[in-house]
Order: structure tokens, then C-alpha cells, then sequence
């Protein structure tokens, strides 16, 4: 180590902070943004409405440097590529992935591709993907049809695809497992989370396993996946060919970690369950206006259906439950901002203007 700015670079995130449990050299080259140790933050007002005596936890993953979960797998998959030659990566997308994707390939200086249905990813996630110079490709299809052909290209042409089929990105996503364990002191009850392709409830199962095999006297939480109504293949146990929600990010049929997931639900005794896109939006103004935690309408769908799950008992009262919140709201923003009612009112630059509108907003 010769300078700060190495010493800098080489010490913060993930590969960082869980050496031995990467399967990365965090002594070679390392590509970081200084991901993780995102907050768990307790929520205060919504429990009060619940009729319950259970503690929510969000892990706020929009706090992650591109705004979603995605940076804990991509930094472990960038740096895996880089440290085996990669001159180039590629990725199918619902938005946040090509947003990790396209900002670790330029912090590594190599190129990325992505593959985006095309009018169905979020806004900010395609500024993101266009700012750090992806090469974005449009496809007239969903995400299970990018899959599938980033699947093919890869087998085929000189690139490394980073999708979370790609086991480094399940091993850095793991790392937000260990984190929640840190700060609560042990498992939650509970742990509530979206599921799309499956990877990160895959992730979040092997993570907890993993830290409590070093400590068997611990136990492990009930792993509960939600997904929108119109986009369940695990509600109904079958695939679907046409995924619809206004979560985009979570718009799948054809989830690629199918077994894992199931496993994980077995495995710890959870469930799958839907909620409609009206309940995920009012969730998300909910958190919103009620804790002042803004995240994207697919990870407001954890929080939707655990509220449901505590009303009706299948999480019982005295729980300690974890929400993900895997995307920031500044995401999505066409969406936030068409479904809030009230609009801004425009006056006139002066005093009275504004005290008598002050007063009004009193009463
Ligand atoms: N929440 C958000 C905000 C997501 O972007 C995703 C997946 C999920 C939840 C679901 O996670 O796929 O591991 O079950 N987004 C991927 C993407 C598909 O391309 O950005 P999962």
C-alpha cells in the first residue's frame, strides 16, 4: 500500500469487510463503490396501526451506491471477471442489475451490455445504465426472454454474464444476511422479502445458514417471499409466459433460481404469497409518509405482505420481522409521482401567498 487512495479503495465494501467468506482474492485487484452496511432501520408509526406487538426492521438496500441490492452481487462478480481476464460483461435486466452492471464495468474500465425490456424499466435505472456507458440494448420482450438469450450469447461470445445465475453474484448478495445478524444480535423471526428471479431470497437463505453454522445454537428465520399478483409463478408453483405489475423490477415469470428458492421456503418452514399492485402502491406511499423510507413499488411489496401476514396471524404477535427494501424510490420516479394526489400548488413569490397557504395546511 503506497497511498491513501488505494488504501482507500482496497478497505471499504464488501470483499473488504468478509474476505474469507468471498470467493475472491481481497488481496488482488478488488472493484468496490463501497457497497453494503446499508441501514436496518426499526420502524416507529407503522407497527402502531397493526394491532400487533411485533418490531419491523427495513434493511434499506437503496442505500447500496447504485440504489439497489444489486451492487452486493456485482462487486463480487466484476471483481471474479477482472481477476480472470474479462474484458467485457453482459446482463438480462428489469432495470436495477444493468444500473450495478453498467457502474462496476466503468469503474473496472471494461465494457458492459445489457438487455432491457424494452418501456419497462424505470426511469432512473435507465439513466443510470445510459450515464456509465452501457451499451443498452431494447428488446421487443420481457425479461425472461433476455434470459434466455444472455444465456446462449454467453456460451458463445467473449463475455461474462453477471446475472445472479452467476454464483458470485449469490455469494456477495449473502453478505446482507451476516449484516442483519450483526445488528440485531441474532436472526430475526421473520424475514420478508420480494421475489423476482429468485437470487436474493437464495442469497439471504445461504447467508444465514452459513453464519449459523458457526454458531449451531442460534436459529435461523422463516423465509417468506412476496410477489405482485399478476407476476407469482411461486404462488401458483407454475411458470408464467406473461408477467404483469407496475413493480417492473419484479416483472418475471420464469425465475431462474427456482429450486433454490423453493428450498429456501421448505427449508425454513416459510411461504410465498401475492399482492396486487394497489396494495404494493399503498405500501410504498405508507412507508413513505409514515417513516420517512422512500424505496421502488417492488421492494414495497415486502412490506405489503408482511403487514397482511402480521393482520391476519401467520406472523404472530411478539415477532421480530425484516422487511428488504431492495431499490430506492428516486428509481422510479414516474411512479411515485403519479400516484400521489396531491399535486404541488404554484403561487405568486410573496409572503401572503405562502402564510395563508401555511395556515390552511395547519387546520
Ligand atoms: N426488488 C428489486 C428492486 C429488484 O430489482 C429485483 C430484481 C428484485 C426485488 C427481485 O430480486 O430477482 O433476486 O428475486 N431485479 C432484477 C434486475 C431482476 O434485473 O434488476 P430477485
Amino acid at each position: 500500500m503506497n497511498s491513501t487512495s488505494e488504501n482507500h479503495n482496497r478497505y471499504t465494501g464488501l470483499i473488504a469487510r468478509y474476505p474469507d467468506r468471498l470467493p475472491v482474492k481481497s488481496e488482488a485487484q478488488v472493484i468496490s463503490l463501497g457497497e453494503g452496511a446499508t441501514p436496518l432501520i426499526r420502524l416507529q408509526n407503522i407497527p402502531g396501526l397493526l394491532e400487533s406487538e411485533v418490531e419491523i426492521f427495513v434493511k434499506y438496500e437503496g442505500l447500496n451506491p447504485t440504489g439497489s441490492f444489486k451492487d452486493r452481487g456485482m462487486t463480487v462478480a466484476v471483481t471474479a471477471a477482472v481477476q480472470t481476464g474479462s474484458q467485457s460483461i453482459i446482463c438480462a435486466s428489469t432495470g436495477n442489475t444493468s444500473a450495478a452492471a453498467a457502474a462496476y464495468a466503468a469503474r473496472a474500465g471494461i465494457v458492459s451490455f445489457v438487455i432491457i425490456p424494452e418501456g419497462k424499466i424505470a426511469l432512473g435505472k435507465l439513466a443510470q445504465a445510459m450515464m456509465h456507458g452501457a451499451k443498452v440494448i431494447q428488446i421487443e420482450g420481457n425479461f425472461d426472454d433476455g434470459m434466455r438469450l444472455v444465456k446462449q450469447v454467453s456460451q458463445e461470445a467473449p463475455v461474462t454474464l453477471v446475472n445472479s445465475v452467476n454464483p458470485n453474484r449469490i455469494e456477495g448478495q449473502k453478505t446482507a444476511a451476516f449484516e442483519i445478524v450483526e445488528d440485531l444480535g441474532r436472526a430475526p423471526d421473520f424475514h420478508c422479502l420480494p421475489v423476482g428471479n429468485a437470487g436474493n431470497i437464495t442469497a439471504y437463505w445461504r447467508g444465514y445458514q452459513e453464519y449459523f453454522n458457526d454458531q449451531l445454537t442460534e436459529t435461523r428465520p422463516t423465509m417468506v417471499g412476496y410477489q405482485a399478483s399478476g407476476a407469482a409463478p411461486f404462488v401458483s408453483d407454475e411458470m408464467i409466459d406473461r408477467p404483469e405489475t407496475i413493480a417492473t423490477a419484479i416483472r418475471i415469470g420464469h425465475p431462474q433460481s427456482w429450486d433454490q428458492a423453493k428450498s429456501a421456503k421448505e427449508e425454513s418452514g416459510g411461504w410465498f404469497a401475492p399482492r396486487t399492485d394497489d396494495q404494493i402502491l399503498e405500501v410504498q406511499k405508507l412507508l413513505a409518509g409514515r417513516e420517512g423510507i422512500f424505496c421502488e413499488p417492488a421492494s414495497a411489496v415486502s412490506l405489503a405482505g408482511a403487514i397482511h401476514d402480521i393482520k391476519n396471524g401467520h406472523i404472530p404477535s411478539g415477532s421480530k420481522v425484516v422487511c428488504t427494501l431492495t431499490g430506492h424510490g428516486l428509481k422510479d420516479p414516474d411512479t411515485a409521482i403519479s400516484q400521489c394526489g396531491e399535486k404541488p400548488v404554484t403561487v405568486k413569490p410573496e409572503l401572503d401567498a405562502i402564510k395563508e397557504i401555511i395556515l390552511r395546511g395547519m387546520e
